[in-house]
């Protein structure tokens, strides 16, 4: 298999933009493609602000922080993904616009590319069986934010080939994150623990447990997490938590991954966590 000297990433959302910057910082030349300028332009603001960031505090110098925005060029053309060597997906966890977003990328990618999906629940062999490249297919789960998580899941599903999983588990610790080979079973390692523990915090509050913020510092102080439950929940999104949860709940029919009626009210507001501007908490006095 050729050697990955480029990527792609499609989707420079909440997770795409984390991925296109941690691959820049690695050295990578990255390619994002985004549906529109708009949408493009705010996940672009967003790694900009971050290096900008960075040299402020001293961790990166101007021209360091220069040559990785140099290496990030966005574009709204599935086309400029051609003579890209890795396709990371990173769009809404949705498995009909996955399967049309790889049917378009399919037919334009070079036949040698490896393709990854960063989905967080959905089975991988749904969407490598859906390319001509099945053996070329595999699930790298990066988790929010990107840019400061450790961990990278590597997913193999049961036609990711030998030389796909070394390349990814390669492709994951050039990128300085701690590499963990797990199969395509529905949650991989983390959703399938995390998801539960976020659902029966939610359950605890349903129940008057304790208030938000009380379930929420309590599981800080008490168990030494860097976010309570619900902080955490409204951080992922509650709308990628309700797609997970219903991935889960339909795979495992089991109780700990239904979601709670309270989310299901919250989502049937709009209200989604800290990007829609409510959750648990009201974030829309925040920049
Ligand atoms: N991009 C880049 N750097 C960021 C960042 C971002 N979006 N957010 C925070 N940071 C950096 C900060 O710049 C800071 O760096 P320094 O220490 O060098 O100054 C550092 O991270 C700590 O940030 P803060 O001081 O602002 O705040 P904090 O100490 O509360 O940490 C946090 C923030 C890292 C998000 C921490 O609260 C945390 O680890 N929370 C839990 C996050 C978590 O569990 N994520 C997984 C969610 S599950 C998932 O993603 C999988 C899925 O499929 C749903």
């Amino acid at each position: 298999m050729a050697k990955i000297e480029n990527v792609g990433v499609v989707g420079c959302g909440l997770m795409g933009h984390g991925i296109v910057q941690v691959a820049a910082e690695a050295g990578y030349q990255v390619v994002v493609r985004e549906v529109d300028e708009a949408t493009l332009g705010k996940g672009i603001a967003k790694i900009e602000k971050q290096l900008a960031r960075a040299v402020e505090k001293g961790k990166a110098t101007q021209e360091d922080a220069d040559a990785v925005r140099a290496r990030i060029q966005g574009t709204t053309d599935y086309d400029a993904l051609a003579d890209r060597d890795l396709v990371i997906e990173a769009i809404t966890e949705d498995l009909a616009l996955k399967l049309e977003m790889w049917g378009k990328v399919d037919k334009i990618a070079k036949p040698d590319a490896l393709f990854a999906t960063n989905t967080s629940s959905l089975p991988v062999i749904a969407q490598a069986a859906s390319t001509s490249r099945p053996g070329r297919f595999l699930g790298l789960h990066f988790f929010n934010p990107a840019q400061v998580m450790k961990l990278l899941e590597v997913i193999r599903c049961v036609t990711s080939t030998e030389e796909t999983m070394s390349a990814g588990l390669e492709f994951g610790q050039r990128l300085g994150k701690l590499t963990v080979a797990t199969k395509d079973k529905a949650g991989f390692i983390v959703n399938r623990l995390l998801v539960p523990y976020l659902l029966d915090g939610m359950r605890a509050y349903e129940e008057g447990v304790g208030s938000i913020s009380e379930i929420d510092a309590a599981m800080k102080a008490g168990a030494g997490h860097p976010m309570g439950p619900l902080t955490l929940s409204d951080f992922v999104g509650l709308d990628t938590l309700g797609s997970i949860c219903d991935v889960l709940f339909d795979e495992f029919r089991e109780r700990r991954f239904a979601q709670p009626p309270l989310l299901r009210k919250m989502l049937a507001a709009g209200w989604y966590g800290r990007k829609s501007g409510m959750g648990f908490y009201d974030y829309s006095g925040d920049q």
